[in-house]
């Protein structure tokens, strides 16, 4: 795909480190990206279509460009100018999604509804675990079976076909254990091609699962109820092509607000949308912190006097988002007194205690809840990223944290975040980007 960096070989994307000089207020105006979580899934709803699909506000992201990378190697013509990107599915030529990217990219993955939906026919690799749990795909492949799909899983490969003449899937009633994210975008997909009507009971109901919904109908499809827990889609027999909007990043605003928190700022973030982001507004808002809605899609966070310390249960949406939890954990970790932090969702989501415990963090984990006791101060000291919202929490705590932090995987915060660094120092923030070599001669000479 033209127009962005080939970040897949771009060095220092995996050995470049960020270095933070904590202490300094933020003050000013944050752009906020449109949603990766968004973006990433209407790419793939984008190959439901045979014509000219039309994307904005598209995040420069590296799981963006992988997601291209996806949809080129199965044929699609796809073109980025700045935030906007052109998608044509018209000829996508094989169902065969490369192993190498889908296991890099889970989202990619929810492809496998458009597909079949489109062809009758997809292997796709799993996407397998990562850092924050095994991350099944059981109830993708349940539901696409319920709608006539047969489906086999060898080698690492999900391989799906539609029996029949006409290979066209048929709309059923779908129960999901759980809210699961992906298994309703994937199942919303290719049901709206269905031959019928399909509900999907247990549906998640994210802001991107919305966004998904509202693409699809802006191509001609039939679905109704996103956003709550039951969603109604009609098959039709074909959609058209549609020119889109994502929605704002509701995470990456809401770990500006925590930047802004941790360090006592008054800061401006647009575009938002407010209903977005309630979960976060309110914890900030019981631990002392105040926002307000300055203008339509536009937040206005003011110091807290003192931060008080708050628990947090991370749920299904419209609960408190898995998403948010390590940037609150810094937050709570300087707050005054004890917090409870408890992940339901994922099963290995706490990693980014013991980093923040590095910096001086008092932060005991047992099982999916962590105890966090807060100190008046951290100290900046060298840490690690072990997944994309760790690392992004490892930034937050660093921005307050005394003297120079330095962190390492940036390759994760590169996934979810546009462009971080340079926005943090727009605010203000003392932020370099550099090569860890220098990293590592800096933290050498300053040890002697
Ligand atoms: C989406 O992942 C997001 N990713 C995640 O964001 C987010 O954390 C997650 O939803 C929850 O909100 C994208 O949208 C690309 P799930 P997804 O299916 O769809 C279990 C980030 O940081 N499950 O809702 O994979 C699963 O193991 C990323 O931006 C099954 O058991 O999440 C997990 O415990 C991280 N079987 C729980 O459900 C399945 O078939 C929630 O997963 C599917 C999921």
């Amino acid at each position: 795909m033209s127009g962005l960096p080939d970040v897949k070989n771009a060095p220092e994307a995996d050995s470049s480190v960020l270095r933070i000089w904590g202490g300094h207020s933020l003050r000013g105006h944050v752009k906020i990206s449109g949603a990766k979580n968004s973006a990433l899934v209407l790419m793939a709803g984008a190959l439901l279509c045979s014509e000219d699909c039309r994307i904005h506000n598209v995040p420069m992201l590296a799981d963006v460009e992988r997601m291209a990378q996806v949809l080129s190697a199965l044929g699609v013509r796809i073109e980025r100018n700045g935030e906007t990107l052109d998608i044509n599915a018209k000829d996508f030529s094989t169902s065969k999604a490369p192993y190498e990217l889908v296991t890099q990219l889970r989202a990619s993955f929810f492809a496998i509804g458009a597909i079949l939906a489109r062809l009758g026919v997809a292997q796709m690799p799993l996407p397998g675990g990562c850092a924050i749990g095994a991350r099944p795909v059981d109830l993708h492949v349940r539901g696409l079976q319920a709608m006539g799909a047969e489906v086999q899983i060898e080698h690492g490969i999900c391989n799906a076909y539609v029996p029949g003449s006409n290979r066209r899937l048929k709309g059923a009633k779908i129960y999901l254990d759980s809210p699961s994210v992906g298994a309703t975008e994937t199942l919303m997909m290719a049901a709206t091609l269905a031959d019928g009507e399909t509900v999907i009971e247990n549906a998640a109901r994210e802001p991107e699962v919305v966004d998904l919904a509202n693409f699809c109908n802006s191509m001609g499809a039939k679905i109704t109820g996103a956003g709550t827990s039951t969603i109604h889609i009609k098959g039709v027999s074909q959609l058209h092509s549609t020119d889109y909007q994502v929605i704002p990043d509701r995470i990456e605003a809401g770990t500006f607000l925590t930047a802004a928190a941790i360090t006592h700022s008054e800061l401006l973030l647009s575009p938002v949308i407010p209903d977005h982001l309630l979960p976060a507004i309110a914890k900030l808002q019981e631990m002392g912190v105040n926002i307000i809605e300055e203008a339509p899609n536009c937040l206005r966070v003011m110091p807290a006097e003192v931060l008080k310390a708050a628990d947090i249960e991370t749920l299904p949406h419209p609960g408190f988002p898995t998403d948010m939890q390590a940037q609150f954990m810094s937050l709570l970790a300087i707050a005054d007194g004890d917090s409870l932090i408890s992940e339901t969702v994922f099963e290995n989501r706490l990693r980014h205690a013991s980093e923040l415990n590095r910096l001086g963090a008092d932060i005991r984990v047992k099982g999916n809840i962590a105890f966090v006791r807060g100190v008046p101060l951290l100290s900046g000291a060298p840490v690690l990223g072990t997944d994309l919202r760790a690392a992004a929490a490892l930034v937050v705590a660093g921005l307050a944290a005394s003297g120079e932090t330095t962190i390492k995987g940036l390759q994760f915060l590169d996934r979810g975040y546009d462009r971080l660094d340079l926005k943090l120092q727009q605010l203000g923030a003392k932020v370099e980007r550099i090569r860890e070599v220098d990293a590592d001669a800096a933290i050498a000479s300053a040890a002697h």
